[in-house]
């Protein structure tokens, strides 16, 4: 097999590793020689996190996107967030340790699908939540994350028919926000779907001082019973600010490190999802590991490319996230 068919198959080069190199400082020499930045989401495994020069959520990952003067982006994420960075510096090479690390809210709404949805609704503007593949994005008004939904919508005339997707909870909780009547694209992730209320409120009973906070891509009953609703880096900013000593957390469990880091005495719990089997994993956030971002360092590969008519019409619609999100300082 050569390296693009096993990039196909496996989605990296399986390359053997020697075990006696350190990882961390090959991965540094790695960043020196090939002018790369390395932007990492919070869901990513620690040892991830910890090399990265740039943390964040969706909307602070794309800022550090479209601002890096490096020659390499190196994104420790999903396809949809390496894509995003390609279209706002398509001279860049941008590398996704595996390519596989796809997500279940974007393979929710397929493009040719979503264009026939359009259609029935051709007086409405499009705001596509950013986890959707780059054909969605050129299919857009405006791009908005879970950081700036909320803005984005009210930033927009009363009267403004609009249609929000892929996420029905998000769009939900946007609609219910701003007072806004959304027409909703039925998609969802399948890691925020599956947190149980039942068992969150035995857990609430069991933990009183603590305080639940979660994710907007949660569902409706699930959010009713949040003391905060955020973003990854609203969640962890939340927790660093509010006094208790005690989160239960409703949202991808990587974010846990960043606040164990940023608070330690705290005790932060994994809000229990609908069955004992299931977990708080992302199954395609944590396809990346350290081997194998050091691997896609090293060889150059996999690379996360979109065709130049997609770029120039997508590119438009999250630069009008990214000007509304400076004007209003978010
Ligand atoms: P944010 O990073 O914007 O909070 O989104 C979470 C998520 O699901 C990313 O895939
Ligand atoms: Fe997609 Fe959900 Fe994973 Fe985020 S957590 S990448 S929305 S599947």
């Amino acid at each position: 097999m050569d390296k693009f068919e096993e990039i196909f198959v496996k989605g990296f080069i399986d390359e053997p590793i020697d075990p006696t190199l350190d990882l961390f400082d090959e991965i540094e020499k790695l960043k020196k020689e090939k002018n790369a930045v390395i932007l990492a989401h919070y869901y990513q495994e620690p040892d991830i996190q910890d090399i990265a020069d740039y943390i964040g959520d969706s909307l602070g990952l794309s800022q550090q996107a479209a601002k890096t003067d490096a020659e390499v982006i190196v994104f420790a994420g999903v396809h949809f967030m390496a894509e995003t960075a390609k279209i706002l510096s398509p001279e860049k090479k941008v590398l996704l340790p595996d390519y596989k690390a796809g997500c279940s809210l974007s393979d929710s709404c397929p493009p040719n699908l979503f264009a026939k949805f359009k259609e029935k609704y051709p007086d409405h503007l499009v705001i596509t939540y950013v986890n959707c593949s780059a054909e969605l994005k050129a299919m857009s008004d405006i791009v908005c994350t879970s950081s700036n939904a909320v803005q984005i919508v009210e930033s927009l005339p009363k009267d403004q028919k609009i249609i929000f997707g892929p996420d029905r909870n998000l769009g939900t909780y946007v609609a219910k926000k701003t007072g806004r009547d959304l027409v909703l694209w039925n998609g969802a992730c399948m890691v925020h779907e599956i947190f149980s209320m039942q068992r969150i409120t035995k857990l609430k009973e069991k933990h009183p001082e603590a305080k639940f906070i979660a994710h907007p891509e949660c569902e409706d009953v699930v959010l009713k019973m949040a003391d905060y609703i955020g973003s990854t880096t609203g969640l962890l900013k939340y927790t660093i600010d509010n006094p208790a000593k005690e989160f239960i957390v409703a949202t991808e469990s990587g974010i846990i490190h960043q606040m164990e880091k940023s608070n330690p005495g705290k005790v932060f719990i994994p809000a229990p999802p609908n069955n004992s089997c299931a977990c708080n994993d992302c199954p395609h956030m944590k396809r990346n590991t350290l081997e194998k971002l050091y691997l896609c360092m090293k060889n150059g590969l996999p690379e996360v490319t979109v065709p130049m008519n997609v770029i120039e019409k997508a590119r438009l619609p999250i630069e009008r996230m990214l000007e509304i999100s400076a004007r209003l300082g978010i």
